[in-house]
């Protein structure tokens, strides 16, 4: 494992043997494929856009296969078009077949599940503000491969129904004086998930939610790029108890 931890502001050496310098280094024969990302969004997709702009600027080893939306047309999604990224509608809402445009053409559970399994090839699953639940099939089926992000310090502030705005506006009314994004594995409940990685920022007795998400959403665009990164890298090992340790490249 190279680098040094991550998780905690204890510095750990790698254990892992230094490369040879000697060795070769890689040659066009050698390059592996990258890591295929699924990444799903419901809204602005300012993560998957932070995540993407890692990916371009070399600092993530991977490609975006597909993007998924319960929201075709979302920001996201517009994003995902506009970088000739393919585009996937799940689940089938009301909106959407209210929509001439998009009618018919959402997945079932099991054809998203075949569809990110068999025709993208998604090694890892990327949720990017996306507000719907998973197929569980999909949940089990990228075990310790799909993370999420949450706009509080999990495990306060999380749960079904605390998304979006609701989490700041909880967070505001609460009084706690600190908050900040977690990044966690996904597992079959909501919010639930072993945490990778959390930043703090300061929530003042005079912030708006507006003000407090703003903050936030800040530092998401940090650390999420960095723990998928860390991700399609194998950067992140377990704890014998399940509590993941992200290590740093380097
Ligand atoms: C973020 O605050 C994220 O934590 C939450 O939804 C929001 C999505 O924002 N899950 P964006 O679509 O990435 O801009």
């Amino acid at each position: 494992m190279p680098g040094s931890l991550l998780t905690s502001g204890r510095e750990v050496t790698s254990r892992a043997a230094p490369p040879s310098p000697t060795s070769p280094g890689p040659t066009t024969a050698d390059a592996a494929p990258k890591p295929r990302l699924a990444v799903f969004v419901s809204g602005g997709g300012s993560n998957f856009t932070a995540i993407h702009a890692g990916i371009l600027a070399g600092d993530i080893n991977a490609e975006v296969a597909v993007v998924v939306s319960d929201v075709p047309g979302c920001g996201g999604w517009k994003y995902a078009e506009a970088h000739d990224i393919p585009t996937v509608i799940y689940p089938k809402t009301k909106r959407v077949e209210a929509d001439v445009q998009w009618a018919g053409q959402a997945l079932s559970p099991d054809a998203l599940v075949a569809a990110m399994k068999d025709t993208y090839k998604a090694d890892f699953v990327v949720l990017a503000g996306y507000l719907k639940l998973i197929p569980e099939g999909l949940v089990r089926g990228y075990k310790h491969a799909m993370v999420n992000i949450h706009p509080a310090l999990l495990p306060s502030f999380g749960g079904h129904g605390c998304y979006g705005s609701k989490v700041h506006e909880k967070v505001v009314a609460s009084g706690v004086r600190f908050t900040g994004p977690t990044v966690h594995f996904v597992d079959e409940e909501y919010d639930t998930g072993a945490i990778i990685a959390q930043r703090v920022v300061p929530v003042y007795p005079t912030d708006t939610p507006t003000q407090v998400a703003k903050r936030v959403l800040k530092q998401e665009h940090q650390v999420y790029p960095e723990v998928v990164s860390a991700l399609v890298d194998g950067r992140i090992t377990f704890r014998e108890d399940g509590v993941p340790i992200m290590w740093s490249a380097h």
